[in-house]
């Protein structure tokens, strides 16, 4: 079980390690954050409350969460200097790397969040970042807006001054039971951990050499940002509007996926773990006709979506495969009728991720674990003799 690397046939590492935080069965489709169903999370809590479950591992009472929330108003100013580091990135920056950057750029700033060993220190340094974190994510987007930064508003619910803070609309009051609001405590939550993936796996990996909180996400949001992984939700939208822009016919690009000599995939469709459905996307793909029903948006994507999800789930390739569609295959159509620009998607994919990636460090780091140092299959030459370069 704990700390045994397994090497499956074709040398795809797949290290293990031992965690309380984040249950997946990829066959049933089963996703539970300390033991409490994504279904009924997603239906029931708020993204803050869901954060606190992960890094602490119990559903907060209102004391708790509310002193939660207090720790982090307390943390939620930016130091001025950082806008300047902000200003030095050129508009066309991909906004991944701007956050990357900027979260690592925030370690000058609070130097006491490094060095970090009781449980005192460490609350301290995650209050920070999760005070910190979605100020950065809103100016990343107003920056690549051109719009005045916006500092939020502390009498705001989390999430309600994370919509503020991010949105055109300053003076719009955002409210809990708003449409938005709650669409984006349900994508929020929704990302919120999934046990090893590779951006997580970095996290932990990056924060056993001790390096730091801050350190280790910044490392995480870069491993996030591959098309791959959390880029997907990016590269998803971009698929559908090409594949609108060629005429929506989606058997060209089904045939394309399934071509060997064709390096086109179906974004958004087949996982690591999940070789049945992935229950995120189920929920996300209800949300997605709620949302932009409540809305009155209409997008023709999302029916080019469904008409490639209702292809593949009958196409032989895809079944033998086990291909279903992810995370990443709705959710950037409900980011798009929010009125977030593409290439922000996967930065919410990271906003969401946070406090996992948080959960996940606080735990390797209370268990004390060692450095993590993976090991391979060497598959090199054998001892041989060196060769001058004259009689090679
Ligand atoms: C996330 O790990 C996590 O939990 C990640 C995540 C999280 O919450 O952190 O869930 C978030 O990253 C979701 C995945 C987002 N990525 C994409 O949607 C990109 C498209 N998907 C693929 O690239 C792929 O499915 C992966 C990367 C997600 C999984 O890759 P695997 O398990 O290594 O699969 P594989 O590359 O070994 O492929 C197995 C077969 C191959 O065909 P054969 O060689 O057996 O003939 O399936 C084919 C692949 O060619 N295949 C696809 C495909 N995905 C796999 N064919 C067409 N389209 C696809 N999307």
């Amino acid at each position: 079980q704990s700390g045994i690397i397994t090497l499956d046939p074709g040398y795809k590492n797949t290290g293990s390690c031992e965690s309380a935080i984040t249950y997946l069965d990829g066959e049933k489709g089963i996703l539970r954050y300390r033991g409490y169903t994504i279904e009924e999370l997603a239906e029931k809590a708020d993204f803050l409350e869901v954060a606190y479950l992960l890094i602490f591992g119990e559903l907060p009472t209102r004391d708790q969460l509310d002193k939660f929330h207090e720790d982090i108003k307390d943390q939620s100013v930016v130091d001025e200097d950082m806008k300047k580091i902000l200003d030095s990135f050129p508009k066309s920056a991909h906004p991944m790397g701007v956050l990357a950057s900027l979260t690592s750029a925030l370690i000058a700033f609070n130097p006491s969040s490094v060095n970090v060993s009781s449980e005192e220190e460490m609350y301290r340094a995650i209050v920070k970042l999760m005070a910190k974190f979605p100020v950065l994510v809103a100016w990343t987007l107003r920056k690549k807006e051109g719009m005045p930064l916006d500092y939020g508003d502390d009498a705001l619910g989390y999430v309600e001054n994370i919509a503020k803070m991010m949105f055109k609309k300053p003076n719009k009051e955002y409210r809990k039971n708003d449409v938005v609001i709650n669409a984006l405590d349900k994508l929020l939550i929704l990302h919120a951990d999934h046990e090893q993936n590779c951006s997580t796996s970095t996290v932990r990996i990056v924060g056993s050499s001790h390096a730091g909180l801050f350190a280790s996400i910044s490392a995480g949001i870069s491993a996030l940002w591959g098309p791959l992984h959390g880029g997907a939700n990016q590269a998803v939208i971009e698929m559908l509007e090409g594949i609108k822009a060629d005429g929506g016919d989606t058997k060209k690009y089904m045939a394309k996926a399934k071509d060997k000599n064709d390096p086109f995939r179906l974004m958004g469709f087949g996982h690591r773990v999940y070789k049945n459905f992935d229950p995120r996307a189920r929920i996300i793909k209800k949300a997605a006709d709620e949302v932009l029903g409540d809305l009155g948006v209409t997008d023709p994507v999302l029916g080019i979506a469904k008409g490639l999800e209702k292809e593949a789930l009958e196409d032989q390739y895809f079944v033998d495969r086990k291909l279903y569609p992810n995370v990443d295959f709705y959710s950037g159509i409900i980011y798009r009728a929010l009125g977030i620009p593409t290439e922000m998607f996967t930065v919410m994919f990271a906003l969401g991720r946070l406090p996992g990636w948080i959960a996940q460090w606080r735990e390797m780091r209370l268990r004390n674990e060692p450095i993590g140092r993976p090991r391979q299959v060497y598959v090199g030459e054998n001892k041989r003799t060196f060769i001058d370069i004259d009689k090679r």
